[in-house]
């Protein structure tokens, strides 16, 4: 392992217990020390880092949860279980694959990607039993995720299986030092075993996993994460929208996601957002609330009551006027996260927000507006733990942004619930009236300058820097997430065909638990190459034996004296992880870390942070994500941000611009969103990313926008992205594959490259010679205007510049 290497898990390892909590906690724990342990579960040995797709990071190893208890000096009494339940999971998987391969059958597809690209193996029964000893007891609950197929609510996936209820139980009663581990990417109902007084939410912690679960266990370190999305039961989440219809998905719920929705329709979740254990308890007092002008900051001091350092998150929440507009019961404003406070130790933190912030928009007058009335201030350490200290009075509306409507319509008018907020003023009062706001009116159709050396270019040329580099002798189907010529593994890159090839390059690789690449390579007069090939085994296992292996035996000939380089990168946290800690700083941090290896690697752009909505917990990508509010999402992304983009030549790409938050049928599939909804909930975090941290690209989603492509909508791109959050960097589309996205079952079409180039989509990807040909086409008959093309390649041609200074 090389330094670098050692020092990014290091960190990792000391820092990933913030992004974890207690659901439920007595003080069995922590454990003394190192102790026999009767260790169950499918996560003890299968412990999932992250979940599978693009998204999977190639690491040098991950800890699993065996060997990070067993480097701790715990001993497990439990091997007999583990080697058994292996067992199992082999039979489990060959029957899963199977069924796989006899359901593409039974639908006529010539191979079974399309259905099997991160379709969740269902956990099995089973009998074993308990027969473990020692001091104390963890089951480990794992489930899995990942691109291209959603959650489903079944036993083994959200829900429990029997043989886990019922080992659950039987060893909450067995032993008092029992803890349940919960090694997830997102909610699973625990309502059978709710009983249980210990549950860690460990999530998915990248390689070092194992071993931070062993620090949890010893005192070592003490979770001080919070809940970025609301857990409770199924039966619970709402269904005034729909989710997981093939063709169209109907947003009915308008803003009330998450928090906004349990707050609204007065249901009591199991585990409200914002809410975390850890191994201390933390007072709050108010210190002072304040402003300058519309700029509002709140004063806490917080002190630790418990018996061991920590660290407590102070969160802000505000609770608007229903008047033109309906509005949450509260939405959260701000937050803050203490430093590592010693018992009894006190520190006051101080979160600010501006209240044009909480602006809503109306489309009557398309515009962000604050109503008149009381907005109530509220602090605690939950969304449902809060105390109000302070209103701010404002004696008239206020229109914070002047814009026009650009989205379309969805077809059906939001759901609303009929409460009205109109709280009395509490606490410090603090008047504002709309002289203390700015109005800000946004410029729309604005003139782009073409550099002089795109104005020179063919036709052709200018249709290449329009696209993703591409072999005009491979079919888009074999370059899925792996379409670069320069860097093993990366996902893909831009042309060198023009300007003489004198061009420079665009690589970008996937993310965002790490940067993925290939580990191992070698390089030959055709390029780079990954040893082992670009098909993962997850998916070689789909083709019949005798492919499999033929395709194993090409990829693992190498032509003999060439050399083998490495490129190990480090699995960190899953974004639900990092944004769980409520620490920018860490947040920041783990972004360096990213930076640091793709500046190792020479990668310019990154493709995350990811930041969809959790809009429902089944989506298979939550795990990618950050949270069920804007507010969190958009920060972070830009904490994340910031950390990368301080490595010279180094740019994120934040993705997927956007409702989309679901997998099923994704590269057709239309999400019905209102105005009011999508730039509320849906466009504000990335509207925060980038006014926070410009990263260098945006990824346009798979999915259409009430009836338009999103990587075809000028109004995403250009109106909202551009004009009205500021933008400066590269659109580029999702990988977009005509094989996948073309079946005459779907009701749209898929993404088409002309149509992106027209919409002010800067880059098609990852482009194949069909794309190309469609947009010289498009060019030469002048249904593409040759000015956006050369305004798209312009853009492109930039940031390659800029990034390779
Ligand atoms: C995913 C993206 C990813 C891209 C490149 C797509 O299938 O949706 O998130 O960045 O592939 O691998």
């Amino acid at each position: 392992m090389q330094k670098y290497e050692q020092e990014h898990l290091d960190f990792v390892k000391k820092t990933a217990a913030e992004g974890t909590l207690f659901f439920k906690r007595n003080n069995e724990f922590p454990l003394a020390g190192p102790c026999k342990i009767a260790a169950y579960g499918n996560g003890v040995r299968r412990t999932i880092k992250g979940g599978t797709g693009s998204g999977e990071v190639n690491s040098r190893f991950a800890v699993n949860i065996e060997q990070g208890l067993e480097e701790a000096g715990f001993t497990l009494s439990t091997k007999y279980w583990l080697d058994a339940f292996d067992e199992i999971m082999v039979n489990n998987h060959k029957e899963f694959i199977r069924n796989i391969k006899e359901e593409a059958k039974a639908l006529g597809l010539d191979n079974p990607f399309s259905i099997a690209f991160g379709r969740v193996e269902a956990e099995p029964e089973h009998s074993l039993k308990l027969e473990g000893d020692g001091e104390a007891a963890i089951y480990v609950l794992a489930r899995n995720s990942g691109e291209g197929n959603d959650r489903k609510v079944e036993k083994g996936d959200v829900l429990l299986t029997d043989s886990e209820v019922r080992d659950i139980l039987e060893l909450n009663k067995k032993f008092s030092k029992f803890m349940l581990v919960l090694n997830v990417g997102g909610p699973v109902d625990l309502s059978p075993v709710l009983e249980v007084e210990n549950i860690l939410l460990l999530s998915q912690l990248g390689v070092v996993t194992g071993n931070v679960l062993a620090d949890i266990l010893l005192g070592k370190v003490n979770p001080s994460g919070k809940l970025t999305t609301t857990w409770t039961k199924w039966a619970d989440y709402s269904t005034i929208g729909d989710f997981g219809d093939r063709d169209d998905v109907n947003y009915k719920e308008g803003i009330y996601v998450g928090y906004r929705y349990f707050d609204a329709a007065n249901v009591e979740p199991f585990f409200p957002f914002g809410f975390g254990l850890g191994y201390s308890e933390f007072e709050l007092e108010k210190e002072s609330i304040s402003n300058e002008g519309a700029k509002i900051s709140v004063a806490v001091k917080v002190t630790n009551k418990g018996g061991m350092a920590g660290k407590e998150v102070v969160q802000v929440y505000v609770s608007c006027p229903t008047g033109k507009l309906d509005k949450p019961v509260k939405d959260l404003a701000g937050f803050a996260k203490t430093g590592e406070l010693k018992p009894g130790e006190s520190q006051v933190v101080t979160v600010t927000f501006n209240m044009a912030d909480l602006a809503s928009y109306d489309e009557e007058s398309a515009s962000y507006i604050l109503d008149k009335g009381n907005y109530v201030v509220k602090v605690g350490n939950s969304s449902r733990s809060v105390e109000a200290y302070g209103t701010v009075v404002l004696s008239d509306l206020v229109t914070t942004v002047k814009t026009r409507n650009c989205l379309g319509t969805p077809g059906f008018t939001d759901y609303a619930f009929d409460k009205k907020n109109a709280e009395d003023a509490i606490g410090d009062v603090i008047s504002l009236s709309p002289a203390d706001f700015e109005t800000v009116d946004v410029e729309h159709d604005r003139d782009y300058p073409i550099d002089s050396i795109i104005e020179g270019l063919s036709d052709e040329e200018l249709t290449y820097l329009n696209i993703g580099a591409f072999d005009p002798n491979v079919s888009g189907m074999s370059v899925v997430g792996n379409a670069a010529f320069s860097v093993a593994g990366a996902a893909g890159e831009t042309t060198a065909q023009c300007i003489n090839k004198s061009i420079k390059k665009l690589v970008m690789a996937d993310g965002p638990a790490g940067l993925r690449l290939s580990k191992e390579y070698y390089t030959d007069e055709n390029g780079v190459h990954g040893v082992g090939g670009s098909i993962p085994e997850s998916m070689l296992e789909l083709f019949d034996d005798e492919q499999a292996k033929g395709i194993r035996e090409i990829a693992s000939k190498i032509p003999e004296g060439v050399e083998i380089k490495e490129q190990y990168a480090t699995a960190i946290p899953i974004g639900t992880a990092i944004a769980q800690s409520f620490n920018y700083d860490l947040a920041n941090k783990y972004g360096d870390i990213v930076g640091e290896e793709m500046e190792r690697f020479g990668v310019q752009l990154w493709l995350a942070p990811a930041l969809n909505i959790h809009r429902s917990i089944l989506c298979g990508r939550n795990f990618e994500y950050y949270s069920e509010d804007p507010l969190v999402a958009g920060t972070f992304a830009a904490a994340i941000t910031n950390g990368v983009q301080t490595h010279k030549g180094c740019g994120t790409t934040i993705k997927h611009y956007a409702a989309n938050n679901a997998e099923t049928n994704r590269y057709n599939n239309n999400s019905h969103v209102s105005e009011r909804a999508m730039r509320e909930i849906y466009l504000r975090g990335f509207g925060i990313c980038v006014k926070n941290s410009q990263p260098k690209a945006v990824m346009t989603s798979y999915n259409l926008l009430n009836g338009t492509h999103t990587s075809e909508h000028r109004g995403l791109i250009e109106d909202i992205l551009r004009d009205e959050y500021g933008f400066r960097g590269i659109v580029m589309t999702d990988w977009v594959i005509d094989e996948l996205s073309s079946s005459p079952e779907n009701r749209y079409r898929g993404a088409r490259a002309d149509e992106v180039v027209k919409a002010g989509g800067d880059l098609f990807m990852p482009g194949c010679q069909t794309d190309f040909e469609r947009v010289l086409e498009g060019i030469k008959n002048g249904s593409i205007s040759r000015k956006q093309a050369q305004i798209n390649a312009t853009r492109v041609y930039r940031m390659a510049e800029e990034l390779n200074k």
